[in-house]
């Protein structure tokens, strides 16, 4: 049993879950939880240790043994994320990255052995949990659950800034395309499909900026007695 208070974001890719979990952990002085690295983590060993992306039972293997750190960095102002010692933090992000993650996120058993180590992040003086089944399986009994989401073309479009910021040589129409076949993918898999809670509160991000979405999420932490 879970004591901490925890605030869980779902939602599909582009919704603006990870920029908008941290800044609301950052203001409720919670730990972040961005559960979508931990996938994309399994992806890249499952790539550096030549495992089938549908041989469930070595990735099972490689999950739990899989060598991870979460570091903050002050210098840089940012969290590294180590795998096997190295950082692989930029790597992470790329979109074909994010594929293979949602290849593997359909395993039953690779999505178990992940869940436990979500579950490890629920510590004082509490924690928002980014992903797709926060809300759902990972921590049914948060105080709070957001389910964000935006149209198809806003979460290509704003999914297609921040890889050209990233330096990434992309086209908006590959990136539409990539985007919605994750989606669908993800929304479509027989375990922990990705849907809102049922005591989620739904919030479409189509036409607001990341600072009217933050508002408005620390609002609703003030109602539920989270931030006073
Ligand atoms: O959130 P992010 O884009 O980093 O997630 C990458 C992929 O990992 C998703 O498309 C999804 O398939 C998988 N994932 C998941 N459950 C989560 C988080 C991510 O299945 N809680």
């Amino acid at each position: 049993m879970i004591s901490v208070p925890i605030v869980t974001v779902d939602g599909p890719s582009g919704a603006g879950k990870g920029t908008l979990s941290a800044a609301l952990a950052s203001k409720l002085g919670y730990r972040y939880l961005d559960s979508g690295a931990l996938y994309r983590l399994l992806a890249l060993a499952s790539e550096r240790h030549k495992v089938a992306l549908d041989n469930q039972h070595a990735l099972v293997v490689l999950a739990a043994h899989l060598d991870i750190c979460f570091e903050y960095n002050a210098a840089e102002g940012r969290t590294q994320i180590l795998l096997e010692g190295e950082d692989v933090s930029r790597q992470l992000r790329t979109e074909s990255v994010a594929i293979m993650a949602s290849e593997l996120a359909v395993h039953v058993g690779v999505r178990a052995a992940l869940v436990e180590r979500q579950r490890l992040f629920a510590l004082a003086p509490g924690l928002v949990a980014d992903g797709r089944d926060m809300g759902t399986v990972v921590f049914p009994e948060a105080r709070l659950k957001i389910y964000l989401t935006a149209s198809a073309e806003e979460r290509a479009a704003r999914r297609y800034k921040q890889l050209l910021e990233k330096g990434d040589n992309v086209s908006l129409r590959a990136v539409r395309l990539q985007v919605d076949e994750r989606d669908q993918r993800d929304t479509e898999r027989q375990v922990a499909p990705l849907r809102p809670a049922d005591d989620a509160i739904q919030i479409d991000t189509s036409e607001m900026s990341a600072d009217a979405v933050l508002l408005q999420l620390l609002e609703i932490t003030v109602v539920k007695g989270l931030l006073t």
